[in-house]
Parts: structure tokens; C-alpha cells; sequence
């Protein structure tokens, strides 16, 4: 399973990076406009910036809602390194510049997935990656995980090469009930992936493992 960081925060990701288990990052415009990051060249450097901490894909999304907007914005953002993502959100257009975009070899990202025939489309389109928002299903009381079982059980009758990243996520559980459904790539806070260290019995026992070792040769 690869993991992804869902931030435009430098620093979180350098973080996550420094741990060696970082695949890629995503983004989205509210994550940026979080960071202060506004005006096209400002994100565009930013854009940079992450690529040199990173060494995986980074998704970069589109702000057109409009075919030609989306192809124009995208193939800008892709030719600013060959990390980049090109991150389309799941309309009519945005299916439309997914296949322009995998029959171009630049990869892609569908975003704002909430069901499982927007999965389908997503992947008759060649999409990269599908994101189906798992957290935003499980705030309004319906199961984000169901989605993506469902989605693992489409992708796999007909052998589809799109990869699922698990969207939205929240809290280590998400992380591994999504490992445990095979989802391919889980994107989340640092926290998420951080929280993934912890044990109480993991601090119990190395406390002791290194006071027994300061007894025996004090
Ligand atoms: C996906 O790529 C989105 O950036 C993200 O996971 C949305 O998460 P949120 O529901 O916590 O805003």
C-alpha cells in the first residue's frame, strides 16, 4: 500500500519524508488556500517546492471546470516536473480530459468520488488514480469503507490497471481498514500515518529493555 500525505504544508511533509515510508503527496485548492498559498505563480512555485522534498507522484489540481480550461491548465501543470499528477474532479469535462490526459501518458487523478459507478467511469477513462472520499461519506452517516470494497470488487472483476487511493481519510483506522480491503494508495493527515507508531506496550517495553541495560552495565 502506498501512502500519500494530504497537505500543502511544507514542513508535514518534509516530516513525513524524513520517515522513509512517504509515496507521494496530494493537494487540492482548499489545502493550498490553508497554507496561504494564492495567485497561479505562487502555486506554481509551490507545486516545485513539494516536488524537491518528495520523490513520488504529486497531484496538482485543476481549477477549470471546462474541457479545454482543464487540458490547458493540466498539461501547464504536468510540464513542471514529471511527478506531477494532473488531478481532475469527477464531472462530465473532467472524465473528458482524463482520457485526453491517459492517451497522452500524463497521469492522472480523479477526484470527489462518492460512488462506485464514478469509480467505473474514472477507469474506462484510463484514470492513474481514483479518489473516492472516504471521510466526507462517513460524515454524513453513510459507510466510506463499503465504497471502497465496492470499488476493489469492480476494479478487480475486470482487471482495471486505476489505482484506488482511499480519500479523505481521518484517523489510522481508516489506514487499515483500507489496507485490509486492498486498497492501493491511502492519502491522510501526518497524523494519520504518525499515529501509526504508537503502542503503549511498544514504550513499556523499550523503557525497560533500557533500564535493564543500564543496570547490567552501570
Ligand atoms: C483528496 O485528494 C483530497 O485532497 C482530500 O483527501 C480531502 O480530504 P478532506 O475530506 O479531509 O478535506
Amino acid at each position: 500500500m502506498k501512502f500519500f500525505i494530504d497537505t500543502a504544508n511544507l514542513d508535514e511533509i518534509a516530516e513525513a519524508q524524513a520517515l522513509g515510508v512517504l509515496d507521494g503527496v496530494t493537494t487540492n485548492p482548499s489545502l493550498m488556500a490553508k497554507e496561504g498559498i494564492t495567485g497561479e505563480e505562487n502555486i506554481i512555485n509551490h507545486y516545485k517546492k513539494i516536488c524537491e522534498i518528495v520523490e513520488g507522484d504529486v497531484s496538482a489540481e485543476v481549477i477549470s471546470t471546462d474541457f479545454d480550461g482543464m487540458v490547458k491548465e493540466g498539461e501547464a501543470l504536468a510540464a513542471l516536473n514529471s511527478q506531477i499528477v494532473v488531478k481532475l474532479p469527477l464531472i462530465a469535462d473532467g472524465i473528458k480530459a482524463c482520457k485526453y490526459f491517459s492517451d497522452k501518458g500524463i497521469k492522472t487523478n480523479v477526484t470527489l468520488v462518492f460512488s462506485a459507478g464514478q469509480a467505473l467511469l474514472a477507469a474506462k477513462a484510463g484514470a492513474t488514480y481514483v479518489s473516492p472520499f472516504l471521510g466526507r461519506l462517513d460524515d454524513i452517516s453513510t459507510d466510506g469503507l463499503n465504497l471502497i470494497a465496492e470499488i476493489r470488487q469492480i476494479y478487480d472483476n475486470y482487471g482495471f490497471g486505476t489505482q484506488i487511493l482511499a480519500a479523505s481519510i481521518r484517523h489510522t483506522m481508516h489506514v487499515i481498514d483500507c489496507a485490509k480491503l486492498g486498497s492501493d494508495v491511502m492519502t491522510g493527515p501526518l497524523k494519520s500515518i504518525t499515529g501509526l507508531l504508537k503502542h503503549p506496550l511498544t514504550d513499556i517495553g523499550l523503557a525497560k529493555f533500557l533500564e535493564d541495560y543500564k543496570k547490567g552495565n552501570s
